[in-house]
């Protein structure tokens, strides 16, 4: 049986066409789940130091400076044992300490991964360990081997996890599967970024138990699970709004004909541009972003908790020179989960915009008293250059096509955002605008390609 992923930036989510019905597989009882990986670190146990030939060396080389620094200083003589069991100490804690850093370095235990939101609970939770979220965002970016290897191996933890719970679900060894793909990744490589993560997303799917896939661009799954539920023959824009990238396609869908795709464009930005915009002028302001000298971009390496590189560069920062109260708000920020927690307030904060006229949030994890209040109003200005783009892509689009569309179907998770809305509907003034269900569009879709 081949399964439909819908691998995303900030959700995933699977499904399976069963006889004439689709089965969403579920995660947690839930239809999809947030795209993290959590893997706790294996502490060392201390009781494993054994002293090794090399280590013997080690404890030899401090016996004999400490016995050179006792007739050096004239201090009280200690005797050999005294100095031997000094040394071992000595030893012993380094050993501990090399172990602990080699354990967070390497990427820990696959085996005990924890995925989707509660991924995130844990890793807030107990503080150590690796959390890893949208690795979907990084795979179109130059890699050095080891990094590639580490991601490639976190899609196929992930992979797997999905095609464990599909074979539980549907009772039987799922093998095969249509993975979507936006139309163009977020890349710093140009074109060749797209192929490589493609590479890389195969080579996953291979780890994790898959014996073929196929990808199909996001868009045009959507506009197989449009034309699945529409009736009359028409002509449609689908247009999928994500976490990292926008998609979209131009069909003709419904009745009794096969659906026919025209032409699909993508963009290389979704919702996690609106957040890191968000970040910038409403968040990273209270930790000294315009009123210090810190450069600008270690606030964009403290935001950006989906690259792993620029968290590390955040992380090993020195703030202690920065001015008052910043400095020990940055330093705050760097602790076990700040940047985690604080990303986790500005997503809720963008989302909330949607509904209310305001929001706020509570950095009590960062100094007692502070908070973080944005309005409508500061959301639809961090907005501008994602609107701005969506709006351009939008006009490309109509001018590329002959007639203008009978209905602009839109999906995607920011696609539940008024101001979004309104830019689609800028464009497209005389479309018939048909929601779809934001998260399900595109698996439904890749679920039903055969
Ligand atoms: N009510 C809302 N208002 C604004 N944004 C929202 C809302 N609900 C979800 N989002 C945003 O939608 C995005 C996720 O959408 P979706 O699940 O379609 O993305 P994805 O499929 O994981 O990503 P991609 O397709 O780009 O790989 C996130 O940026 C999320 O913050
Ligand atoms: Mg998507």
């Amino acid at each position: 049986m081949r399964i439909g992923i819908d691998f995303g930036t900030s959700y995933s989510a699977a499904a399976a066409r069963v006889g004439d019905r689709l089965q969403h597989i579920q995660f947690n009882g839930l239809p999809q789940f947030r795209t993290a990986a959590f893997f706790p670190v294996a502490l060392p146990d201390p009781a494993d130091f054994r002293l090794t030939r090399e280590l013997e060396g080690e404890v030899a080389v401090l016996v004999r400076a400490a016995k050179a620094e006792q007739t050096r200083s004239g201090a009280m003589p200690r005797s050999e044992a005294q100095l031997y069991r000094d040394a071992v100490q000595v030893v012993r804690r380094q050993w501990l300490e090399a172990q602990v850093k080699e354990a967070e370095d390497s990427a820990a235990d696959l085996d005990d991964a924890v995925f989707g939101e509660e991924a995130i609970d844990r890793y807030l939770l107990e503080g150590s360990g690796h959390l890893v979220q949208s690795p979907k965002s990084m795979l179109g970016y130059d890699l050095l081997p080891r990094a590639r290897q580490t991601i490639t191996g976190i899609a196929a933890q992930i992979l797997e996890h999905i095609r464990m719970a599909a074979s539980e679900q549907l009772d039987i060894d799922v093998r095969l599967a249509t993975i979507g793909r936006p139309v163009q990744f977020r890349s710093s490589l140009g074109p060749e970024g797209g192929e490589q993560a493609l590479d890389i997303l195969a080579e996953a799917a291979q780890i994790a138990g898959f014996e073929a896939v196929d990808f199909l661009e996001e868009p045009v799954a959507a506009a197989l699970h449009y034309h699945a539920g529409s009736d009359t023959r028409h002509s449609t824009l689908v247009v999928d709004i994500g976490g990292g990238t926008t998609d979209i396609a131009h069909a003709h869908v419904g009745g009794s004909e096969m659906p026919v795709i025209h032409r699909a464009w993508g963009l290389p930005n979704g919702g996690t541009d609106v957040d890191l915009a968000l970040s910038m002028a409403q968040f990273m302001p209270l930790f000294g972003r315009g009123d210090t000298r810190v450069p600008a971009h270690h606030f964009v390496d403290a935001a950006m908790v989906q690259d792993m590189p620029r968290q590390r560069a955040f992380h090993k920062r020195d703030f202690s020179e920065v001015p008052a109260p910043y400095n020990g708000r940055l330093q705050a920020l760097q602790q076990d989960g700040g940047t985690t927690r604080l990303y986790r307030g500005v997503e809720t904060m963008k989302m909330r915009l949607s509904e209310h006229q305001a929001s706020r949030h509570e950095l009590d994890y960062i100094d007692a008293a502070l908070s973080v209040a944005a309005s409508r109003a500061d959301l639809t200005a961090a907005s501008v250059d994602f609107l701005g783009r969506l709006a351009r892509l939008l006009q490309e689009v109509a001018a590329e096509l002959a007639m203008p569309p009978d209905s602009v179907f839109l999906t995607g998770g920011m696609s539940r955002a008024p101001y979004v809305q309104a830019v689609v509907r800028d464009a497209f003034p005389h479309a018939r605008l048909v929601h779809g269900d934001p998260s399900l569009g595109v698996v439904s879709g890749l679920a039903s390609h055969l």
